[in-house]
């Protein structure tokens, strides 16, 4: 059994995980790779309805009610999908997990960051990814990338200076888990960012 199954991609609004989460797979699926990738918030029936919550702007949402409007989209993606999943012996990939609670309701919003961690590993049952890619972007970078697009949510309303704080979140918990976290610099080209990635991979796997 290979030493990698679960691999999450991180990183501020408008660095590009998206696109990349896709053509990660893809290499994964050309490699003969049984894989099946999700996204958070969301991912399941319930969790796509708690997601519209979560990005919905409420004049009085709480930042403890949006750390836990997340955690429970965790809690059913982990239970539904994740879990079953790694238990089949496929690979799994995710457009977010821990980190982003950490970064956006821990450094970001001013959550407790053991609070955070605490309750985030009662949601999953304490498990974390294999490996996690950090597509690390400037900020105002970030900012340009996003301008044209017709969807804002609450999250992203929130502007330059708290995506600076939660960019510098990521870069603590980059900090904090070096076995696990690995930084892909995402000011570069898609292509350029996509080798990087499969280069990172096949520096750590072994089938
Ligand atoms: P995402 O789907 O990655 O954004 P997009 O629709 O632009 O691709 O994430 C939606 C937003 O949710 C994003 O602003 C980050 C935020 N978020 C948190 O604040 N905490 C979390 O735990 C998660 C999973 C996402």
């Amino acid at each position: 059994m290979s030493n990698i199954r679960f691999i999450s991609f991180e990183g501020i609004d408008g660095s590009g995980k998206t696109t990349h989460v896709k053509s990660f797979c893809n290499y994964l699926i050309n490699r003969g790779i049984d894989v099946i990738s999700s996204r958070e918030p969301g991912g399941t029936p319930l969790g796509e309805d708690v997601r519209s919550f979560a990005l919905k702007q409420y004049a009085d949402k709480s930042k403890k009610t949006e750390l836990f409007l997340f955690e429970a989209c965790r809690a059913e993606l982990f239970k539904q999908v994740i879990a079953p999943a790694l238990q089949q012996g496929k690979m799994v990939v995710v457009d977010r997990f821990c980190d982003s609670t950490l970064a956006y309701q821990g450094y970001g919003n001013g959550n407790n960051l053991d609070t955070v961690k605490f309750v985030d590993d009662f949601a999953t049952d304490g498990l974390k990814p294999d490996l996690t890619f950090y597509l690390d972007i400037d900020p105002q970078k970030a900012l340009e990338r996003r301008a044209g697009r017709a969807v804002v949510d609450n999250i992203e309303e929130r502007g330059l200076e708290y995506q600076m704080r939660v960019r510098q979140g990521y870069l603590n918990i980059l900090r904090d888990n070096p076995n696990r976290v690995v930084l892909i610099d995402a000011n570069q080209s898609i292509d350029a960012v996509d080798k990087s990635i499969i280069s990172e991979f096949l520096q750590r796997y072994k089938d």
